[in-house]
């Protein structure tokens, strides 16, 4: 067997040294043979996903903290070399919670073979894996958005967002994107076709988002917080839907979190949902094969940030966290 190389978890982020590469160490280790039932994994893909930022943390979270001295955890695409499990022959394209690493064991719970002629294999860590599952649950069962209504939705252009937006558009509404620079914006009108996009760097961004919803947000998949999300919480309309998605740009630090002044909640009669796709396991099938059409048909578009080489995933991880990606963050292992 090669030997393996991954990146563990070596010290956890203090106020005094806030979160950044050096908490991350690479290590070699030998890769045992497969036991019983086991398969190695060559990992082509690794996904890096904002949760990764929380799970850092030794904090009370939905999920358990990683363990120091382990390979960082994360989703991956790849190709089995090695099998003693029934289910998977050696060559077949997988995807699974390889981590950060460039081989990975698994004893085929997590595993599952994909489709490679829908889309390449990095899909299923984006449109087809999780990001997309997220975006269609919260669209899907969480805003439903009805025909004219509008529709906002933040990191538009990020893994989550720009299917987020694609769907609701498919769905009848008038899509609104909020994105850091020109470039995103410009993307999500052009490429994505959302109707409107603003820049929530720009410093006339409150205003911007006022023009572009005239009347008012009826849907809005929150996916970053802070000021974003603060002013278009201002702008709901009467019995709107809020998808709370992510807050990646306050409190996954561990730094309390401001929200918005919570009386628009009740004044508009609206409805707010914070979800983790994790407890959806139900949304995943329906959604994976709504998405796979709309794939093949060529209806959804996304764009992918691709770091070349392991060495590259931590200062990537971290760029991702301030908006460095434009699309799906990827680390490209093979
Ligand atoms: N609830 C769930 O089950 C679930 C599942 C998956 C993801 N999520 C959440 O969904 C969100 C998006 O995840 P993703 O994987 O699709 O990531 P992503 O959008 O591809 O990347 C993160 C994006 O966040 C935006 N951002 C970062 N800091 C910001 C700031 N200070 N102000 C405004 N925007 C900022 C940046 O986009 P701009 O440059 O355009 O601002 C950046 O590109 C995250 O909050 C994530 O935690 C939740």
């Amino acid at each position: 067997m090669p030997r393996n190389q991954g990146y563990i978890l070596a010290t956890r982020p203090t106020r005094e040294q806030p979160a950044g590469p050096h908490n991350f160490r690479l290590v070699e280790s030998d890769l045992a043979a497969p036991a019983e039932g086991e398969v190695i994994v060559r990992n082509h893909y690794l996904s890096l996903d904002p949760y990764m930022r929380g799970r850092m943390n030794d904090a009370p979270s939905y999920a358990s903290p990683q363990p120091l001295g382990e390979a960082m955890t994360g989703r991956t695409v790849g190709e089995v070399v090695a099998t003693r499990n029934a289910r998977f022959g050696l060559g077949d394209i997988v995807a699974c919670t390889g981590g950060w690493q460039l081989f990975c064991k698994s004893d085929g719970r997590d595993t599952r073979k994909i489709n490679l002629k829908i889309a390449p294999m990095q899909a299923y860590l984006g449109v087809l894996g999780m990001p997309g599952v997220t975006a269609w649950h919260g669209v899907h069962e969480i805003i439903a958005p009805k025909a004219g209504e509008t529709f906002v939705v933040s990191a538009a252009t990020g893994a989550v967002g720009a299917i987020a937006g694609q769907l609701a558009k498919i769905a009848g509404a008038r899509v609104v994107g909020v994105a850091g620079g020109p470039e995103k914006c410009a993307f999500a009108r052009g490429e994505l076709g959302f109707d409107a996009c603003v820049d929530h760097r720009s410093a006339s961004f409150g205003e911007d988002l006022r023009d572009a919803c005239p009347k008012g947000v009826d849907g809005l998949f929150e996916n970053v917080g802070a000021e974003p999300f603060a002013q278009s919480m201002r702008r709901l309309s009467p019995f709107a839907r809020v998808a709370l998605c992510g807050l990646v740009a306050s409190g996954y630090d561990g730094t309390p979190t401001s929200l918005p002044d919570m009386r628009v909640v009740l004044e508009k009669r609206a409805k707010i949902q914070g979800f983790i796709i994790s407890d959806h396991m139900e949304s995943w099938p329906k959604a994976q094969a709504e998405l796979g059409e709309h794939v093949k048909s060529g209806r959804l578009k996304w764009r992918e940030t691709i770091a070349d080489g392991l060495e590259a995933a931590p200062a990537a991880f971290f760029s991702m966290l301030k908006g460095g990606n434009f699309g799906k963050q990827l680390v490209k292992l093979v």
